[in-house]
């Protein structure tokens, strides 16, 4: 998924803006740079292929001149490799008009048969240069540049979040948007584009959020909205309560490690406002929309999401089903499009998704409403797609999420899923106001509990293993009941960002095949902490010391047991069996932390990944 900054403005000399907001939008792609201004004298581009570093070496040896106005993009490359020439932004063949995207233009090939026939040369491998010649192609013929784009984009299939710039209109830009995130802030010194909030947060906390086939005309001092017909809209500013230190590492070494030390915090920014104590019961915000009756009459649950949500999402299943004896099922959102078309009947879709931009989880919610079901999502991104969608809406408040792999959104996410569980047991009677204060207190005395998973004895032992696995070619995660998407979250940790294989499975499946694997080379990531599996994941540790195989078990601190069977001990606070997942999940974020600075791995931006996937 690609960056864009852009900024349109009343000062002179814009640059520096613009990249600072270009760097908090690294992590979202990353293999080239650029960036263009717009002055007296026309278009100026500069592109670098690599990191943002790169780009700004390049602008260091070749300045841009000073303008009011700058496009910029970090590009995760999908149509030509990544290179300079790839680079965005890009402009047409005469120089006239210059755009960034993020997004895919999938009749570009035909539309760049059409062009070429009308005299267009092209000198990229890329989709979005043909969206700069098929709008210059029409600025020729087009009262403005707005009119222009609008002709343009009615020709175009395929998903765009793009800003537009032309020679002859320094103080305009257009932006557009379908399907690929787009805001536009509102500043005292001028109006901006992103394709992401924490980018501007430096420069505005007031935004307009554009939604599918909207465009908006950007000037110094105005925007004007626009749907798809053209016609003017009116839409209310969304105010931002990020702070740019959110957005910023806070003196961590990585994004990764700032937000794995956040989650105490989270846990208090996702629930505290949310306990209503002395009912024993949960108050979510006006957003969530379903009162005790219309949760009563849901005769089962779906989630949908992909990833680590999709690990967050089991994990409501399960809890929701212990606290409010509601049967659910958790799909992978990529898989329901091929699921047969059954009646929703008296369903509810649990749609959880960080960014609320994950193409799939996306096309998957709109399906279930197609089909008409209702929605509730789960996201951590306000104003996001899937914030806008969801015919129900939880946020989770995690602030902005920045490290590629996920960690403080899932905590937030297993939060909400854990307070969803009792407003849903509360409201069908399933739990009464004692057990709903109960539960409620448990989850406070979580945040405590959790500063033990960051003692400097922990991260000693977490730091051998660490040093242990970073050896290793393949690993075995495995977990029973609410550890089992614990054991798949964790294998997911290690392998996007260490590159080491690794697979998350239920205990129980060990000896129907992946037993094999054992031996001295193959280590397995047991979870055995107390509750109703204890003993049984004792049983699976045994099988794999039987064999030679290395363990490293998650356990209680204190655990002799374990300690004796287990050849690494990742210690964690005893809690209830219900909330262990999100002790149990700390020790397998900083272990894939750790393995992966042992071995010198891009913690925040590993290689082939992007924030947020955008395109399916
Ligand atoms: C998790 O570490 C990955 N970055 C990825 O699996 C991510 O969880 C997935 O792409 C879903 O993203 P979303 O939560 O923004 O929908």
């Amino acid at each position: 998924m690609c960056g864009i900054v852009a900024a349109v403005t009343t000062g002179t000399d814009v640059r520096a803006v613009v990249l600072q907001g270009l760097k908090t939008l690294e992590y979202r792609g990353y293999d080239s740079a650029g960036m263009a201004v717009c002055t007296e004298q026309g278009l100026d581009v500069r592109r670098k292929m690599g990191k943002i570093a790169n780009l700004e070496e390049e602008l260091d040896k070749n300045q841009l001149p000073e303008s009011a106005t700058a496009i910029a993009h970090t590009r995760w490359a999908t149509h030509g490799a990544p290179a300079d020439r790839n680079a965005h932004p890009h402009v047409d063949d005469q120089q006239q008009v210059v755009v960034v995207h993020n997004g895919i233009i999938e009749n570009y090939l035909d539309l760049r048969a059409e062009l070429a026939e009308l005299g267009h040369e092209f000198h990229t491998d890329t989709d979005t240069e043909v969206l700069a010649n098929l709008i210059a192609h029409y600025r020729k013929s087009s009262a403005d540049l707005h009119q222009a784009v609008r002709s343009a984009l009615h020709k175009v299939e395929g998903a765009y979040g793009l800003v537009v710039m032309a020679a002859d209109d320094p103080n305009t830009l257009i932006v557009a948007r379908l399907d690929s995130p787009l805001v536009v802030g509102i500043g005292e010194h001028g109006r901006y584009a992103a394709s992401d909030m924490p980018a501007l947060l430096h420069l505005t906390r007031d935004f307009l959020v554009l939604d599918n086939r909207e465009t908006a005309v950007l000037t110094p001092h105005s925007h004007a909205l626009y749907d798809v017909h053209g016609q003017v809209l009116e839409r209310d500013l969304m105010h931002c309560d990020w702070t740019p230190e959110q957005a910023e590492r806070g003196g961590y070494p990585h994004f990764m490690l700032k937000e794995i030390h956040e989650q105490p915090d989270v846990l208090a920014r996702t629930a505290f406002d949310r306990f209503h104590d002395l009912a024993g019961d949960v108050d979510f915000e006006p957003e969530f929309g379903l009162d005790d009756r219309t949760l009563q009459s849901f005769e089962r649950l779906r989630f949908m999401a992909m990833g680590t949500s999709f690990h967050a999402a089991q994990l409501g299943q399960k809890m929701i089903g212990e606290l409010a004896s509601l049967p659910g099922e958790t799909l992978n959102a990529s898989e329901f499009l091929y699921s047969p078309r059954l009646p929703e009947g008296q369903a509810l879709t649990v749609v959880v998704s960080q960014s609320g931009e994950t193409a799939d989880t996306l096309r998957a919610m709109r399906e279930v409403q197609k089909r008409g079901g209702r929605v509730l999502g789960i996201c951590n991104v306000q104003g996001s797609t899937l914030a806008r969608e969801a015919d129900h809406l939880i946020l989770t408040h995690c602030g902005p999420e920045v490290g590629v792999a996920s960690t403080k959104a899932f905590f937030g996410q297993v939060t909400a899923l854990y307070l969803l569980a009792i407003r849903f047991g509360r409201a069908r009677g399933v739990l009464n106001a004692e057990q709903g204060r109960q539960f409620l207190q448990d989850l406070r005395a979580l945040r405590h509990k959790l500063e033990y998973c960051f003692r400097e004895e922990t991260l000693a032992t977490i730091q051998q293993a660490a040093q242990y696995l970073s050896g290793v070619r393949s690993c075995l995660f495995l977990g029973r009941s609410f550890q089992h998407p614990v054991a798949l979250e964790g294998a997911l940790k290690l392998k996007e960002i260490s590159y080491i294989h690794a697979e998350g499975y239920p205990a129980g499946e060990m000896k129907h095949g992946p037993i094999a694997l054992i031996d001295a080379d193959f280590p397995v990531i047991a979870i055995a902490t107390p509750g109703t599996t204890y003993e049984k994941m004792l049983s699976n540790i045994q099988e794999v010391r039987a064999r030679d195989g290395k363990v490293v078990a998650v356990a209680a601190m204190g655990d002799d047991k374990v300690a004796a069977a287990a050849d690494y001990v990742l210690s964690v606070p005893a809690v209830p069996e219900l909330l262990a997942p999100l002790v149990t999940v700390v020790p397998l974020q900083l272990l894939s932390y750790e393995v992966a600075l042992a071995l010198g791995k891009d913690i925040d931006q590993p290689r082939n990944l992007a924030k947020s996937v955008t395109v399916e």
